[in-house]
């Protein structure tokens, strides 16, 4: 351990929610990480609190131009009783990733993970352990600078708080579901420059919009097109998008528009390993279709940490609906999610080397 953290134990434990209920992020475990950032002093007093409100100035800057970040990332326990993480030190490469578009200080990499490792450690008892749930980690970091002219702020909190969380989406016993998709054709997630592959609220502040007409059109996510054509394929929702077709899974390159997800890595890395033609390239939503109608679009999933594999039935174009494969879980999607959720879970011997056991 290079970081040593205060650490003050709450006097008043809640009671854990019964995991069969769990739903994502509603819920909050007892402790919460926080530390500091001044110029000058650097990143400073890393503590372990009791979770709780934080009081900010009505000046603080965040609360104006939205310097911030965040991250996400989910710890597990074992049949055996062991603690793992999912790929951390990719989360910690991410964030610098992020901190460098968005003018916020680089944190070391150890210090991101051991914050990590330390918060879990005193909030263990809150990882349930029934199919399907986790405990998802959410760190951020916000400018919080009294002054609310337009520059990178000098002084920055940095925080993590954990959610014992049940499936992303609502499924019986935490199955994977279906979900349909509507081709956004008028509002984008990112363009080309902007913050699109950095972890930042306002990209997702500013998809909500497209999230709600989705919905009001009876589908659960929106597949983004990129931002100067409307034309090739680039997100789901919150998520990265795989497409396979014919022998080929195709997923958008990493140009700058696209999160890169630690899941897609991760998806892309198995694919490799298992001897199938996985791609990173563009592709239009015209050959999408196209594919569809002559029968070579087998499957489409969405990959990221909150739902892992997240097999599309439907998609939407303009009025037409597109059943994709049988509508329901694709072969590959169900193989995916059952292997990655089974390293996580210690259950497949990790053979990737991808989990860090704390
Ligand atoms: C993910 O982990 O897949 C996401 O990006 C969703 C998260 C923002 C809740």
């Amino acid at each position: 351990m290079k970081y040593t953290f205060n650490l003050q134990l709450t006097s008043n434990p809640k009671t854990k929610p019964d995991p069969s209920t769990l739903k994502f992020g509603k819920v909050f475990t007892d402790h919460m990480f926080a530390m500091e950032y001044s110029t000058g002093k650097g990143w400073h007093d890393g503590r372990i609190v009791p979770y709780g409100p934080i009081e900010l100035e009505p000046s603080s800057s965040v609360l104006h131009y939205s310097q911030q970040m965040f991250e996400g990332l989910k710890a597990y326990r074992t049949a055996d009783g062991r603690i793992l993480l999912f790929r951390p030190y990719k989360n910690a490469a991410r964030v610098n990733e992020t901190n460098e578009r968005m003018c916020i200080p680089q944190l070391d990499e150890e210090l991101f993970v051991e914050s990590i490792k330390a918060l879990v450690s005193v909030d263990k008892d809150w990882i349930p352990t029934t199919p399907g749930t986790s405990l998802y980690i959410r760190p951020f970091i916000f400018a919080n600078e009294n002054f609310v002219g337009v520059a990178p702020a000098k002084k920055f909190n940095y925080i993590i708080i954990c959610s014992p969380v049940g499936p992303y989406y609502d499924t019986p016993g935490g199955g994977l579901l279906a979900a349909s998709i509507y081709v956004e054709e008028e509002y984008v997630r990112a363009a080309a420059g902007g913050t699109g592959y950095a972890k930042v609220g306002g990209n997702y502040a500013g998809a909500m919009k497209a999230q709600e007409k989705a919905a009001k059109l009876g589908c659960d996510q929106v597949l983004w097109l990129d931002a100067a054509q409307h034309s090739y394929v680039e997100e789901i929702g919150t998520s990265n998008a795989f497409f396979m077709i014919g022998n080929e899974v195709i997923t958008a390159p990493l140009l700058g528009t696209i999160l890169p997800g630690v899941t897609r890595a991760s998806v892309i890395e198995l694919l490799q390993k298992w001897g199938v033609n996985v791609v990173e390239r563009r592709l239009a939503i015209a050959d999408v279709l196209k594919a569809h109608e002559d029968g070579s679009l087998k499957e489409i999933f969405s990959t990221g940490t909150a739902a892992v594999i997240s097999p599309v039935g439907k998609l939407q174009f303009r009025d037409t609906e597109f059943i994709i494969g049988n509508g329901g879980v694709g072969e590959l999607s169900q193989k995916l999610y059952s292997e990655i959720y089974g390293l996580q879970t210690g259950r497949i011997e990790d053979y990737m080397n991808w989990t860090v056991e704390i």
